[in-house]
């Protein structure tokens, strides 16, 4: 993995600060990004630089506005050579998801549709540009984060669950046509994880408890429970997997 680069959304906080490090510690050189925190991202870059001797740089990034991925990724060209890896991770919260993250009643269209623009169409845009490099240096391997919201129910969830439902829909069909590029695309749906955007939730602790209680193995998840499963499917170990989603729920989903 070494001299590799991975391009991640939502770098900062959560599940894409456990991936950011893992692939890191791969010797994977990192270009991530931040909407609000620029300072705890450049302490990042710092240290992800000393501590790995790698490459990393952070920029910012709003998922609302999907087609400015464009100008990202010219800026990621001035200070990388190559793009190997794309993960669609970054996820609105707070009053972006006013509408969207309620109970069916009480759903409105822009509330759904900040969430549809920010989990699939950030992972298109995000994609179409990550694959051009990837086709540039013979492949490469683009995840988008999902959730199992979408197949179990979850208390003011529909609006996103719906939307990682249409995600990993998208992410059969570019696999399906970007396939012959050798660029391999899947999902990571993961059951309730314990970051900020879960403790945003108004029912947190309820879901804290219930998923230690539904779960074999007794607790909820943590970001670098995610992790290694996102480093698996970037790696040649998973040079044959795609189309799919890599369901990790602690064994949740099933009692
Ligand atoms: N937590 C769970 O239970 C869970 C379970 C399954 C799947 N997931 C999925 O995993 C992914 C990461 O979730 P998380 O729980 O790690 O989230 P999180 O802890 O809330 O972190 C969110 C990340 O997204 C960035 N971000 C926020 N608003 C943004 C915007 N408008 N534009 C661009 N970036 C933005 C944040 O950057 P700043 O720090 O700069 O604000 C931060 O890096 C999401 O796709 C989520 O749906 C989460």
């Amino acid at each position: 993995m070494r001299g590799k680069t991975l391009v991640i959304s939502g770098g900062t906080r959560g599940i894409g600060k456990a991936i950011v490090y893992e692939f890191a510690a791969s010797g994977v050189n990192i270009a991530f990004t931040y909407n609000a925190n620029e300072e705890l991202a450049q302490s990042q870059v710092v240290e992800l630089e000393s501590k790995y001797n790698i490459k990393a740089r952070a920029y910012k990034l709003n998922i609302l506005e999907p087609e400015t991925y464009k100008e990202l990724f010219l800026e990621i060209d001035k200070d990388f050579e190559r793009v190997d890896f794309f993960i669609s991770n970054a996820i609105i919260s707070g009053r972006a998801v006013v509408g969207g993250y309620t109970k069916f009643m009480k759903l409105k269209p822009k509330g759904i549709n900040n969430i549809f623009t920010a989990t699939v169409n950030a992972f298109v845009v995000g994609a179409q540009e990550a694959a051009k490099r990837m086709e540039k240096v013979g492949g490469g391997s683009i995840i988008s984060l999902s959730s199992t919201g979408n197949l179990v129910y979850i208390d003011n969830y529909s609006g996103h669950g719906t939307c990682k439902a249409a995600v990993e829909a998208m992410v059969r069909y570019a696999a399906t046509e970007l396939g012959e590029k050798n660029i391999r695309v899947n999902a990571v749906s993961g059951g309730p994880i314990d970051t900020d955007a879960l403790r945003a939730f108004v029912n947190y602790e309820e879901v804290r408890d219930k998923t230690a209680e539904l779960s074999p193995l007794g607790r909820m998840g943590q970001p670098s429970d995610l992790s290694g499963a996102c480093l698996f499917l970037c790696s040649d170990k998973a040079s044959w997997v795609t189309g799919h989603t890599f369901i990790i729920d602690g064994g949740t989903t099933f009692k």
